[in-house]
């Protein structure tokens, strides 16, 4: 059986994703997927392998484009698997497969993939005790190139930088930081929970960055952070603008995996509300120590070709 027609045998029984992979369970549905499309996850296996020390990989051929929503997200969520186990992204309505698409929410803090403005360097879920090892962006429509486009730039490559010309910096930048939860994934999802997490912003084998949920803690009351660690977030978005960093456009099909704790990751902006990626984010199945060899890959690598072990 290939994983498309089983996705879309799960949705018939279950009718969403959310549904059916709750019911199914992470550690089934793994064995499941090996056993119906051994040498997709084979392949998957080499790439999850490949990405020690380049921080991403892009896959091509998902057919997340050509299925329908609930095929698609089940697909995500299947080929996620090779990486890490899926997490349930909000607190509130529980998702696994998160839509990454303009919505008028009305929330005074609106979250970046509820918006089609710029996304600045940042981590996902930085705002967790342990952000996802991974995540996935799986594209089922885009905007134009240029538009929507993700860049990333290695926490390697930043340390690098910091020490070159901030070495006082990157030492503030090891101590505690507080995030601000996003409205929509604290516990009762809304404006008035206020959720902070003390957390540095480089530590080892992690970096952890977002400007604007550190700049919304920082205006509660009675949460502060001195004048160096203030200091070494502008050091550190230096050193950010003057890294090497990698842009790949995601067309429809196209997937990108990307390690959460040694990249960070970008959008510019855009402007068609039809735009619509499925986010899915890992937490690591082993602890293992992240190796960071320079970590960017070589920008003429060709996307990881998934589309043969699909059909
Ligand atoms: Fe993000």
């Amino acid at each position: 059986m290939t994983l498309i027609r089983r996705c879309a045998e799960l949705i018939d029984i279950h009718e969403t994703a959310d549904n059916a992979w709750a019911a199914t369970g992470p550690v089934h549905s793994r064995t499941e997927f090996i056993a119906w499309a051994p040498s997709l996850w084979h392949a998957l296996a080499q790439g999850r392998k490949s990405m020690n020390g380049r921080g991403f990989l892009v896959l091509k051929g998902t057919h997340v484009e050509q299925s329908e929503d609930g095929v698609a997200q089940l697909i995500s969520l299947f080929i996620s698997t090779a990486f890490g186990t899926p997490t349930r992204t909000d607190k509130k309505l529980q998702r696994f497969a998160w839509p990454v698409r303009y919505e008028s929410t009305g929330y005074r803090s609106p979250t970046f993939s509820q918006t089609m403005a710029e996304a600045a360097f940042h981590t996902d879920s930085q705002y967790l005790d342990e952000p996802e090892r991974y995540f996935g962006l799986f594209c089922v429509a885009s905007d134009v190139q240029g538009k929507g486009t993700n860049f990333l730039v290695s926490r390697s490559r930043i340390v690098e930088k910091l020490n070159e010309s901030h070495p006082a910096a990157l030492q503030a930048l090891k101590s505690p930081f507080p995030f601000r939860v996003p409205a929509v994934f604290t516990a009762g999802a809304s404006d008035e929970d206020v959720e902070v997490v003390w957390a540095p912003i480089i530590s080892e084998g992690l970096i952890r960055f977002r400007r604007d949920t550190i700049m919304a803690a920082l205006a509660l009351p009675g949460v502060a952070v001195g004048d160096n660690q203030l200091a070494a977030i502008h050091a550190l978005e230096q050193a950010i603008s003057e890294a090497p960093s990698l842009t790949h456009h995601l067309e429809p099909g196209e997937a990108i995996i990307v390690d959460n704790h040694l990249m960070l990751h970008a959008r510019s902006p855009f402007s068609d509300s039809k735009r619509l990626l499925y986010r899915v984010r890992m937490k690591e199945q082993n602890s293992g120590t992240n190796t960071e060899q320079g970590g960017l890959a070589d920008p003429g690598q060709k996307p990881w070709d998934i589309m043969e072990d699909l059909r």
